[in-house]
């Protein structure tokens, strides 16, 4: 599968732009959306999931335009809203039979994916409690089973391990890498260790445009090599950063060990092995 996005543009009123000329090419595989809040990121999986339109510019799916023929996309489409309402009194397997009926997705087998859903997300235990009563956590969870119900092909998770706890993020990340090779898997987040781990390649947005998108490795090769560690008294540490940009400060004794980026490193700094944090944090302050 093949999704297009050229010069797509979200005005929401006079001034404010939710995307800007925005293009992406998005393939079968796991793409992490990574940007600061305000980015926009939601609006961007808003005209994907075809609640929201574009002021400007097309998508299309294969070919086909999903802007005039949402339809297109819906059918294979599974969406998790970053704010996700629930029924607080349904419990979780009636409130996925009330999804399943929305999407049309029944049959005999209904019953069985149902259980097998809750069991991937680990809500078996609580499936019989009124929504309600559940925990962030545990709504988020169900919000990622309603998400999967209708066997999708294109998956959209707008930041969907918030509230989850460690735990809780392993199981989602096994339960995205088991789905099949041949889905287009968009995940957003503002933490980049939530998509590292998971994500085949990443696209970085700010100010609702894109700055860069490729394999981790290939983002990552945008600061090799310019990331540096030195230890400096306290007094030297706010000179020090209005020069550098610093990612990462810690106390160490009656001094601070800075990690920061640089093309031209202080004496006495060592070379780092630069990450997709490092990465993420120069292409994000380094571009307006
Ligand atoms: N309904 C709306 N009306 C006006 N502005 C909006 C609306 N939704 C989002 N925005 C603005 O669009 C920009 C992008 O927002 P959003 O897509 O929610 O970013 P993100 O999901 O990356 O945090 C922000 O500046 C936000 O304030
Ligand atoms: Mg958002």
């Amino acid at each position: 599968m093949l999704l297009a996005i050229q010069n797509l543009s979200k005005k929401y009123n006079k001034e404010k732009f939710g995307l800007k000329d925005y293009s992406l090419t998005i393939e079968n595989g796991i793409l992490g959306l990574l940007g600061p809040n305000g980015a926009g990121k939601s609006t961007l999986m808003k005209i994907i999931a075809t609640i929201s339109q574009p002021t400007s510019g097309t998508l299309t799916l294969d070919g086909h335009d999903i802007v005039k023929d949402p339809n297109y996309i819906r059918k294979i489409l599974g969406y998790l809203p970053q704010d996700f309402g629930v029924y607080a009194n349904l419990n979780a397997y009636e409130f996925l039979e009330y999804i399943a009926a929305m999407k049309g997705v029944g049959g005999v087998n209904l019953r069985k994916r149902i259980e097998m859903l809750l069991e991937g997300v680990n809500l078996t235990e609580a499936a019989k409690l009124p929504i309600g009563t559940y925990s962030g956590g545990m709504k988020q969870r169900i919000g990622i089973a309603q998400v999967l119900l209708n066997d999708p092909k294109v998956l959209i998770f707008d930041e969907p391990t918030v509230g989850l706890d460690p735990e809780e993020r392993v199981r989602f990340r096994n339960l995205i890498s088991d789905l099949a090779q041949d889905c287009i898997i968009i995940l957003s987040s503002h933490i980049v260790s939530d998509i590292e781990t998971i994500a085949d390649e990443v696209a970085i947005m700010k100010s609702g445009e894109l700055i860069t998108k490729g394999t981790q490795a290939t983002v990552i090769n945008a600061v090799d090599g310019k990331v540096f560690e030195t230890v400096l008294d306290n007094d030297l540490v706010n000179d020090f950063k209005t020069k550098h940009l610093v990612v990462n400060s810690m106390r160490q004794k009656d001094k601070m060990r800075l990690r920061y980026i640089s093309n031209k490193p202080t004496d006495g700094s060592t070379v780092c092995t630069a990450s997709l944090e490092d990465a993420y944090l120069f292409l994000t302050k380094n571009n307006g």
